[in-house]
């Protein structure tokens, strides 16, 4: 794992590179149960070198409070490990060339459930998994079985700052997120 953050922090795969002031690889226990991926790191992700630490970040948090999860609890990276220049949408081209990275974490954590947070960590995680994709909206919620692997798409936490029925609705998914450690869904 220590390899791997060092690769990316010093990765040039993709043009994002070039513009990143540190690359974002993630962070969380190593045998971590419950693995987040993100979209891409944001301004202040970008500037501390760390998943989640601005106010999406912070919303994250107390959804994770809310089903009694602390963030040293769980695993927490993104799809693309540098932050897109004005935050604009990562690109095909990025998100392919940084998937080796992701596909390298989820076979050294090995995490029984996936939750992905908002639209193209959702895209990312269906595509590799073989299932068929509807929208965020569809899909949020829903568990997904994929072998031995659950898998949990719900809306990004940022979608929640301005519009609060998507905190609402978080809420709810993460509530499903707690039944399904618990074994019971
Ligand atoms: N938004 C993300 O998708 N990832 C982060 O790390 C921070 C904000
Ligand atoms: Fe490398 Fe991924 Fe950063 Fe692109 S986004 S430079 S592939 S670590």
């Amino acid at each position: 794992m220590e390899q791997l953050k060092r690769e990316v922090r010093q990765c040039t795969k993709c043009p994002l590179s070039a513009s990143r002031t540190h690359a974002v690889p993630g962070e969380g226990p190593e045998d971590a149960r419950v693995l987040f991926i993100g979209e891409a790191p944001g301004k202040n992700e970008d500037r501390q070198g760390r998943p989640f630490v601005g106010r999406a970040g912070a919303i994250l948090d107390e959804l994770l409070a809310s089903i009694g999860l602390a963030r040293g609890d769980v695993y927490i990276t993104n799809i693309v490990k540098c932050r897109p220049p004005g935050n604009r949408d990562p690109a095909a081209g990025e998100i392919e060339a940084c998937s080796g990275y992701l596909d390298r974490q989820l076979d050294l954590i090995a995490p029984a459930v996936v939750v992905t947070l908002g639209r193209f960590a959702m895209q990312a995680m269906f595509r590799r998994s073989g299932v068929e994709a509807g929208s965020i909206g569809e899909e949020r919620g829903t568990v997904h079985r994929v072998g031995d692997l659950a898998l949990i798409p719900v809306y990004h936490p940022a979608a929640a700052i301005y519009d609060p029925n998507k905190k609402d609705v978080l809420l709810e998914d993460f509530r499903t997120l707690r039944s399904v450690i618990d074994g019971n869904a």
